[in-house]
């Protein structure tokens, strides 16, 4: 995993340059938490049932404790957190950096140290549920999809895991997701390993485009998910 802490920059019509780099704790947090808050909306309805339209206090509580949870996930275990970025230009009309897509992966142990050192920082947000959502509602849907990559993993071993993925609404269909997952699938070259994730039917045909197969379809709340695998061959292996 040769370039976790550098940023990696190309061209994208309408919005001008953009960037990939390492998602740098506690700064980058608030935007990252309303990214997953803009782009899973369907979630949002589910998990958040008493947040109130008008009071835009329990939509930033949803904001931060979606930020929260992918902070545990730095500080519990081996975790590669990835955000793309564009940079200020006429073109976008933006006069600094806006966060516009972000994933988090599930790394093999032996990159933990690093991603650690990079974000070595206090969060204690994580353990606050706030008084909008349903924990027990959260709970079982996780319960269900906990279950499912269970199956999938026991069968296929463990691999690169895809934790999230999200880009902003706003800058949808710009390669954003395309960049995001290109960058786990070359940490997994470097590493030789298969890629796990749960698809969401917006999701799924991003990652079909980048060779990966169904092994699984289940329903999570009323919305169909998908276990999906990319398999990791070495060069001028053939594809079957
Ligand atoms: C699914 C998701 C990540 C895709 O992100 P995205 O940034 O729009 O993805 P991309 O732009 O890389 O690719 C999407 C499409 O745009 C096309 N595209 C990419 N760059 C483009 C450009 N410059 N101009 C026009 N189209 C473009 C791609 O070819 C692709 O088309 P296809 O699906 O017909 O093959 C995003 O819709 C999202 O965050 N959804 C909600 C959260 C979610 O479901 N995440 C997945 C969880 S598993």
């Amino acid at each position: 995993m040769g370039s976790i802490t550098t940023t990696t920059t190309t061209t994208t019509p309408g919005i001008g340059k953009i960037s990939t780099r390492p998602a740098l704790i506690p700064a980058d947090v608030p935007a990252l938490g309303a990214i997953g808050r803009a782009a899973f909306g369907y979630s949002s309805r589910l998990l958040f049932p008493n947040a109130e339209p008008s009071d835009p206090s329990t939509q930033q509580d949803e904001v931060r404790w979606r930020g929260a949870r992918l902070v545990a996930r730095v500080k519990n275990g081996n975790v590669a957190f990835v955000a793309v970025t564009t940079e200020p230009s006429a073109e976008n009309g933006q006069d600094q950096e806006v966060i516009v897509g972000v994933a988090q992966w599930k790394v093999p142990a032996k990159h933990e140290a690093k991603w650690k050192e990079l974000w070595n920082t206090e969060w204690d947000e994580a353990g606050k549920i706030p008084p909008s959502m349903d924990i027990t509602k959260f709970d079982e849907l996780m319960g269900i999809i906990a279950r499912e990559e269970k199956k999938i993993l026991d069968e296929q071993g463990l691999g690169e895991d895809l934790q999230t993925l999200a880009a902003h609404p706003d800058y949808k269909r710009r390669g954003i997701g395309t960049t995001l997952l290109q960058w786990g699938i070359d940490q997994a070259k470097a590493d030789k390993a298969n890629v796990f994730l749960t698809a969401t039917a917006e999701g799924k045909h991003l990652y079909e485009r980048q060779g990966f197969v169904q092994l699984a379809e289940y329903d999570v709340g009323g919305y169909p998910h998908f276990g999906m695998m990319w398999f990791y061959r070495s060069e001028g292996e053939p594809a079957n």
